[in-house]
């Protein structure tokens, strides 16, 4: 059984999303993996209760209790590695994290960000799409590296810019296809249909077809 662990930082409506999913396609016994836990710096999350209530380990580590970057990121890989993760999920996780975290885990954690990068990289990406005036816009689920929302690209979901559209309506239409993206992305890499290799996603061409989505 391989194990899940996400980290959030509030509303986890993509960890919903991957537990509805691990559910309805019986991921236990299909792939099989499992949500181990869910970690969150923010205490207060929504996601943490979610988990709970699911029977999922909730677990905060809050950032705020840590004298620098350092000693926070080693209490979170302390709290993670105790799940032995095979794969480790940023949803909605609003910190940086440092190359001492990630370079041990490499290959193993994946983020989804809220813009068709290597465009917008950072925070703010609606309004800065819509600033640029993109007809399209979307988000991306890709291997974390040290380099921030720059790792490799493993798969995106496109959605229309509407002239109507404020940061609002826009992030609501990709956040329905974020639910859609990060599953099957989550599920591919446990999978092993998709490895990191080289610093690049490496993966069959069905694979990327059904990682594109629109
Ligand atoms: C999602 O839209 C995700 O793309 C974004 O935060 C939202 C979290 O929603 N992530 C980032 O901005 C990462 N820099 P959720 O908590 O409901 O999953």
């Amino acid at each position: 059984m391989k194990n899940i662990v996400i980290l959030i930082s509030g509303r986890g409506s993509n960890f919903e999303a991957i537990l509805e999913a691990s559910r309805a396609e019986q991921w236990e016994s299909a792939v099989p993996a499992r949500i181990a836990a869910v970690i969150s710096n923010r205490p207060l999350a929504k996601g943490l209760e979610t988990a709970r209530r699911e029977g999922i380990d909730a677990i905060a580590v809050d950032h705020t209790l840590y004298p620098d970057r350092e000693s926070f990121e080693e209490e979170l890989g302390r709290v993670v590695d105790r799940y032995n993760p095979d794969l480790i999920v940023l949803a909605g996780f609003m910190r940086i994290l440092t190359e001492k975290f990630v370079k041990p885990r490499e290959g193993r954690i994946l983020n989804i960000h809220p813009a068709l990068l290597p465009l917008f990289k950072g925070l703010n990406t609606h309004e800065r799409a819509l600033e640029a005036g993109v007809r399209v816009h979307g988000s991306t689920v890709h291997f974390v590296s040290a380099a921030l929302d720059g790792g490799a690209i493993i798969g995106q979901a496109v959605v229309p810019v509407l002239p109507s559209d404020t940061p609002d309506t826009l992030a609501a239409r990709g956040l329905k296809l974020e639910h859609v993206i990060y599953p099957k992305v989550c599920r591919a890499v446990l999978e092993d249909r998709v490895k990191l290799v080289d610093g690049k996603a490496v993966m069959d061409d069905e694979t990327a077809r059904s990682l594109a989505v629109f």
